[in-house]
């Protein structure tokens, strides 16, 4: 058991427990608690693709998470502002974290123009001319209404040259200083968190620099970018190795974008406490689903005539009540309901898995129930 705990005003993280560097914690705000080890669903455009957001909330999930980049292009900031914030908007209550915009810059938009500015970019979308600097990033975040704000940074694929990697990780961590000085304009900023973004691609001194850099900057939260940009997951694991112990132990550590089930327990195993990734929504809109026994692909013809569910034991309905035959029929014939049922019971895992994290390190067997969740995996029943 452990004690550490950082507050501000209105906003708590504390460490209840951990088991070897894995931690069970709470970071607590006034619209809610997420409790970590924590798997933020993603909301993109808001709205968490397939799902309603009650069914969300009933899975388990304390936080969703909400992107700069595809509200700031449509609707627009200042119109979720003007319709009551994007909780309101959305139908949903609790909190909300949301991401800068400069990770889906590079990833979406065409002829984008980086400088020490900020990123200059064409929308997706209709090809109009947009500006996203660091204090424009924090200013959307807070139009939007996010309870965690992320700074804007640059994340670079790998593989790269450790001079670009480093130009990179040098540019976001003076990013992260104009956006902690534009994010405590805020007038309820004691009620919200604003977290720095570790950079330094597969580089472990450059890792560690950031983390450090962003340390001195005393911010609520850090998260850790630039991976699962093509590494293998040895990399990813080490570069968690060097960084987290940089961080400081009384606040929350978010691993941006990643991952699979594997990969979460692996980082969870190594001092994380929040992920997002698509992987579920986007998997299940595919025909993949997640389960115990590892993943389903309902498209294989082997499923035509099963009629087992995808696991009896599940309490998703999407996983407990529909047969393998009847999921298998739904994708092959892109019904909308294929992917609504299978994005269902692919979250409801996922929340599920990071519930057995929870309970595992509060009774101190965080490495069994890793142990045993590769075993499932491995042996399948499928
Ligand atoms: N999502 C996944 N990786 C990243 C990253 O490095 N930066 C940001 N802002 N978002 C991400």
């Amino acid at each position: 058991m452990t004690e550490r705990e950082q507050t501000s005003a209105d906003l708590t993280f504390t460490v209840k427990a951990t088991d070897g560097k894995a931690r069970r914690g709470a970071l607590s705000m006034p619209r809610g608690t997420i409790r970590t080890p924590a798997y933020m669903p993603v909301g993109t455009a808001g709205t968490v693709k397939a799902m309603y957001m009650d069914q969300v909330r009933d899975l388990g999930a304390d936080v969703i998470l909400g992107n700069t980049y595809h509200l700031m292009l449509r609707p627009g900031a200042e119109r979720v502002s003007k319709l009551g914030g994007l909780h309101e908007f959305a139908r949903w209550p609790h909190p909300i974290l949301t991401d800068s915009g400069g990770f889906q810059v590079m990833s979406l938009s065409q002829l984008r123009k980086l400088s020490e500015t900020g990123v200059t970019f064409q929308s997706h979308i209709d090809g109009s001319k947009y500006e996203l600097t660091p204090e424009r990033s924090i200013e959307i975040q807070a139009l939007l209404d996010s309870d965690i704000q992320m700074q804007l940074d640059e994340c670079i694929a790998l593989p790269a040259p450790v001079s670009e990697i480093e130009r990179a990780m040098e540019l976001s961590l003076r990013w992260a200083e104009r956006c902690k000085s534009a994010f405590l304009t805020q007038s309820d900023h004691n009620a919200r968190a604003m977290f720095g973004i570790v950079q330094g691609g597969d580089n472990e001194a450059l890792r560690v620099k950031s983390a450090n850099a962003l340390k001195d900057m005393d911010l609520k939260g850090y998260s850790i970018g630039g991976l699962a940009v093509g590494e293998p997951q040895e990399v990813m694991l080490a570069m968690l190795d060097v960084t987290c112990p940089e961080l400081p132990e009384e606040k929350p550590r978010y691993l941006m974008g990643v991952g699979t089930p594997d990969d979460l327990l692996k980082s969870i195993a190594r001092g994380v406490d929040m992920f997002d990734c698509v992987m579920p929504t986007r998997a299940g809109r595919h025909g993949t689903a997640f389960t115990r026994f590892g993943k389903i692909n309902l498209r294989n013809a082997r499923h035509a005539e099963d009629h087992r569910p995808l696991d009896e034991k599940s309490d998703c309905p999407a996983a407990r009540d529909y047969s393998r035959a009847y999921l298998h029929h739904l994708v092959r014939s892109n019904e909308a309901l294929g992917g609504m049922l299978l994005t269902w019971n692919n979250l409801s895992y996922y929340q599920d898995l990071m519930q057995g994290a929870r309970d595992a390190i509060e009774a101190a067997a965080y490495a069994d129930y890793q142990a045993a969740c590769s075993a499932a995996w491995e042996r399948g029943d499928i």
